[in-house]
């Protein structure tokens, strides 16, 4: 009969063996001793080992509670558990911990974090949060609500999005210029934050907007909890180049599963209802009431194309124009729960016309030699890239997460972009629309 912790000590991977509620450690093997250079390690004090491996009281508590309390998930998946882990030369290392349970004994396996798998985390993190705020991004944003509607689902729960943005954001980034608009929105991002529960989401999903997404909360009292936090949290001024400053925010909320019980549904009512709530002032929250239900007419168009979005060449005013319809025409198929395939038909004639679109303005910067042509082509590539990461990760679920896509890009890069463009044209002698505000002035 072979001797177990004979066997186990022989191995060439760090492991422990850990006993009892308590997880007292009774034997560490000598690969992990060596690897990990504690030179207190052995048969005889292995239960020091806790206390030196993780020096801080508090680190050590949360993490012996999250071992005690770990199961692997429901498919049997493996879970490791991250850990910073002190090394007997007091360096700090981080490590996986991966746990096998067999009654009240447990085999904990040890495997150090590379750094090829430290520079994969920061691409991935980068990936999926925003690099201004560090808050999650659109795609980690509609990630989560998926997983969030799919558990909702399955332990039938309510929970709620919410669809907000910066009242009167636009005016100071104007006035104290970009710097001041970037630290603006980092600080509400913090008081966002802080103003949330460990549960909640808050993802930066465009320019000033923002999304939330709150778990439990499928009661309205307890959705206007959070909505109420969220609007007292932007009550304080903010302290921009030494002047205060004030933003408000106009929130539209949506609960699952009496407004939808799709993430297209739930994400078109919430963005239905902020913009209710725009057009009645500042530091205002409107929940979708269950009228929402009703039929086009009593919803106000997804994208509102004014004045300011035209650029001054008829052409491109008009396709922009028509775009903004063909958005609207899809927002008003998903928010009537129109039949998967004229759902589809419409989504594909977006995004067939964003690519004519696309070929006409470029084909009007190469011939009139336009400058910062390949910083306006990334504009375009850049939109295509996350039309094309929605459809292939949600198809059909990611409708209106294309939709809130296009939207923002588009009305941005008006601005940004092709009213710059227009302007570059226009003064190359292309003709141009009079009365539009883009044109040169007489
Ligand atoms: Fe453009
Ligand atoms: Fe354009």
């Amino acid at each position: 009969m072979v001797d177990g912790l004979a066997l186990l000590d022989s191995v060439p991977v760090p492991l422990a063996v850990l006993e009892g509620p308590d997880l007292r450690v009774s034997l560490l093997n000598r690969c992990l001793v060596e690897s990990f250079g504690h030179p207190w390690a052995g048969p005889a004090t292995p239960d020091d080992w806790w206390s030196k491996a993780f020096p801080d009281p508090l680190y050590r508590r949360r993490l012996l509670e999250s071992l005690a309390s770990w199961a692997p998930g429901k498919e049997g998946e493996d879970r490791p558990l991250e850990a910073r882990l002190t090394c007997g030369d007091g360096s700090e290392r981080e490590v996986l911990i991966r746990l096998a349970t067999l009654g009240e004994t447990r085999l904990m396996v040890l495997e150090e974090v590379g750094a090829q798998r430290r520079a994969q985390r920061e691409l991935e993190f980068l990936a999926f949060h925003d690099p201004l705020t560090g808050l999650p991004n659109r795609m980690l944003f509609y990630d989560r609500f998926h997983q969030a509607l799919r558990l909702a689902k399955r332990h039938q729960r309510g929970f709620s999005v919410l669809l907000g943005d910066l009242d009167g954001f636009k005016a100071i980034n104007d006035r104290l210029g970009h710097e001041a608009g970037d630290l603006l929105l980092k600080k509400a991002a913090g008081r966002f934050q802080a103003a949330l529960r460990a549960t909640d989401t808050v993802a930066r999903i465009g320019g000033d907007e923002f999304a939330f997404l709150l778990p439990d909360t499928g009661i309205e009292g307890d959705l206007e909890a959070v909505a109420r936090k969220i609007l007292e949290a932007l009550g304080e001024p903010f302290q921009l180049r030494g002047e205060p400053v004030r933003v408000g925010c106009s929130l539209g909320a949506a609960r699952f599963p009496v407004h939808g019980d799709t993430m297209d549904l739930l994400l078109a009512r919430a963005d239905g209802a902020m913009y209710a709530a725009k057009s009645r002032g500042t530091n205002t929250f409107v929940h979708a009431a269950a009228g929402d239900r009703e039929g086009p007419g009593t919803r106000p168009p997804f994208i509102t194309f004014g004045n300011s979005a035209l650029v001054g060449i008829p052409v491109i005013d008009a396709q922009h124009q028509h775009l903004a319809g063909l958005c609207n025409d899809l927002a008003g198929a998903i928010f009537d729960a129109q039949p998967p395939d004229q759902l589809r038909e419409r989504l594909e004639a977006v995004s067939a016309f964003v690519r004519v679109h696309f070929a006409l303005e470029e084909d009007l910067m190469r011939t009139f030699r336009t400058s910062d042509q390949e910083a306006h082509f990334r504009h375009h590539g850049h939109l295509l890239k996350q039309l094309a990461e929605i459809q292939a990760r949600f198809d059909l679920q990611g409708l209106s997460a294309t939709l809130l896509e296009v939207k923002s890009w588009l009305l941005a890069h008006i601005h940004e972009s092709d009213q710059a463009l227009a302007r570059e044209l226009l003064a190359r002698g292309f003709p141009g629309n009079p009365e539009s505000p883009g044109a040169p002035s007489p």
